[in-house]
């Protein structure tokens, strides 16, 4: 299966899958180098850019049907995009520091958020729980495969705390929840710059919404649910114009396409 990109309206370039395993790592073992030179290679074109991206960075992603909805209403949601895109999202998670999920994916999927379907070490996980409704009997807490850290509201979190296997970090309730600026501070003073956020759709909204994404990866799978859990939720707007139009590049992930926003294009 071979994945595609494009940019803007052009036509999207489709991305190959485990075959290219071998390119894959050579992108991972040489990221921050001069790209190797393999022109027109689909999956140096999706994670070159992203290897290479300096300094703090943020990628959400979220895994949609054509009528914007994520899981169903009661949280499931294996398997709505298809292999590819999961490969996908394990090759996002070798890229980042850290990869950050929200209370109700770790009560309803109990997610490892591990890289097992390629190369790559596995990153920091990170759920925000702000009001610590999460028992710590979830595998990120019990599993050992990498450290975890969970966010809790500062007026609950208790110094030196731990839940389960993880370090609970305090941080300062905003307007809206914890603000993910801060979150993102938090997490660059612990050497985590470059995150992946992995959903879900409260989650990846949030950052959204408070301009605190670099990147935002959507991947449409042709399905529709009818009814669920939304996509990316924002503040009502009044007019078109209000609306973000960000720079785009567009993928084929098998039989799904991947849109990906790069808000300072
Ligand atoms: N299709 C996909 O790509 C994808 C990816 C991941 C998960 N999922 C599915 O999506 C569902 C979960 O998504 P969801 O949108 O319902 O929830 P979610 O984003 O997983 O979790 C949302 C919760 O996390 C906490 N949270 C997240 N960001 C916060 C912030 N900035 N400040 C304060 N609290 C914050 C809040 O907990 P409190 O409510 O305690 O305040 C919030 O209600 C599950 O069914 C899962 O299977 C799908």
């Amino acid at each position: 299966m071979n994945p595609a990109v494009t940019t803007g309206l052009a036509a999207a370039t489709p991305v190959p899958a485990a075959a290219d395993e071998a390119r894959w790592q050579t992108l991972l073992e040489h990221r921050n180098e001069a790209p190797p030179s393999h022109a027109g290679c689909p999956l140096q074109a999706l994670y070159q850019p992203l290897l290479t991206s300096r300094g703090p960075y943020a990628v959400g992603h979220l895994a949609q049907s054509l009528d914007g909805r994520i899981a169903t209403t009661s949280g499931i949601s294996r398997w709505l995009s298809g292999g590819e895109d999961l490969l996908h999202t394990h090759r996002m998670r070798a890229i980042a520091d850290a990869v950050l999920v929200g209370a109700n994916t770790v009560l309803h999927d109990d997610p490892q958020l591990t890289v097992r379907l390629c190369a790559g070490r596995n990153p920091v996980r990170v759920v925000i729980d702000p009001d610590g409704r999460l028992d710590g009997s979830q595998r990120v807490f019990t599993d050992g495969a990498a450290p975890t850290l969970l966010l809790i509201a500062d007026d609950l979190a208790r110094p030196g705390e731990r839940r389960g296997q993880a370090e609970v970090i305090p941080i300062a309730r905003g307007t809206h929840g914890l603000d993910p600026h801060q979150i993102r501070h938090a997490l660059q003073q612990r050497g985590l710059a470059w995150l992946f956020i992995e959903g879900g759709g409260v989650t990846v909204s949030r950052f959204l919404a408070a301009g605190a994404l670099d990147r935002l990866q959507i991947t449409v799978a042709p399905v529709i649910l009818g009814s669920g859990r939304p996509s990316i939720v924002l503040p009502e707007i009044t007019d078109l114009c209000h609306s973000l139009r960000p720079r785009t590049r567009r993928f084929i992930l098998g039989e799904d396409v991947m849109i990906e926003c790069d808000f300072h294009g």
